[in-house]
């Protein structure tokens, strides 16, 4: 059996989430033997969206793919890149003609020199967030053109719950990025890519969850990977301005938190051949 390590990292938060990442990624990636790594980004640009910079900073500390969420617009400079470079996701369910892409596939040798080809989904929930389009159906499509259409989710099983041959090429490690609101819209789709897919994990939230868990058909899933970014805050943010507007309801402007920041996410370990998660540890580094 050929094992397979990937690395998903929690959303980057500002300045101190990129000195973090910078700092703690390239020694987890070694000691981890970590063959690919995922890095939601949407946050890293003071909080709110992503820039250039800060993208070629992520992938400067080991990233493969930068993945996003609903924060990607919020700087407009960044929307050509979401064009130009393919390791750049932003979430796949928004709708046709929106810049960017939502996954990518890149072939990359693993330890032992075994060519592998991953796929890379980001997708938005709908729950709590903009009504874009539906997620579930968005994966579908989306593997529909790897392989025949599939609708029907028990159907695409055989009796040993494998995959009819098609839908996932030899090969072929698909790790989804799910940018969500809902807990309950997480785990959903989670269960939904059940044997399809080999992790699935939340972002947007910014809490690290303690469910990780394998499926039964073999997605590795947590329902949400936390932050790159500083623990003694809201969510990365300054607690005071976070106090203020909670207490007062006035949109005061936050701003990133100030300290040292840590780095969360899971390392799956994946059957080469199979796809499937066999182990799924947490991540916290302070
Ligand atoms: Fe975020």
């Amino acid at each position: 059996m050929s094992m397979l390590r990937a690395l998903m990292i929690g959303d980057v938060v500002g300045d101190p989430g990129l000195e973090a990442l910078e700092t703690r990624l390239p020694g987890l990636i070694q000691e981890k033997a970590a063959d690919f790594v995922v890095v939601n980004g949407e946050n890293a640009a003071g909080g709110f969206g992503i820039t250039e910079t800060a993208f070629r900073r992520i992938l400067a500390a080991g990233a493969d793919v930068v993945s996003s969420g609903n924060h990607v617009w919020e700087k407009r400079d960044f929307w050509p890149v979401l064009e130009t470079e393919s390791r750049a996701l932003r979430p796949a369910n928004y709708p046709p003609g929106t810049p960017g892409r939502g996954w990518v596939r890149l072939e990359k040798t693993a330890a032992g020199g075994r060519p592998v080809s991953w796929l890379v989904v980001n997708i938005q929930g709908r729950e709590l967030m903009s009504p874009i389009d539906c997620p579930f159906r968005c994966f579908d499509n989306i593997l529909a053109e790897q392989g025949p259409p599939a609708d029907l989710f028990h159907s695409l099983y055989n009796s040993e719950g494998n995959l009819p041959a098609g839908l996932r090429g030899p090969g072929d490690i698909i790790l989804v990025d799910f940018h969500a609101e809902s807990t309950r819209e997480k785990e959903a789709l989670a269960w939904y890519l059940d044997g399809r897919v080999s992790l699935v994990t939340g972002t947007h939230t910014h809490v690290q969850t303690a469910d990780e868990r394998i499926l039964p058909l073999g997605t590795g899933y947590i329902t949400d990977l936390g932050m790159t970014g500083v623990t003694r805050s809201v969510i990365g943010m300054d607690p005071k301005i976070c106090l203020d507007r909670a207490r007062s309801q006035v949109l005061y402007r936050m701003e990133c938190a100030e300290g040292t920041g840590g780095v969360q996410g899971v390392l799956a370990e994946i059957d080469g051949e199979t796809g499937k998660t066999l182990t799924l540890e947490r991540i916290f580094r302070a």
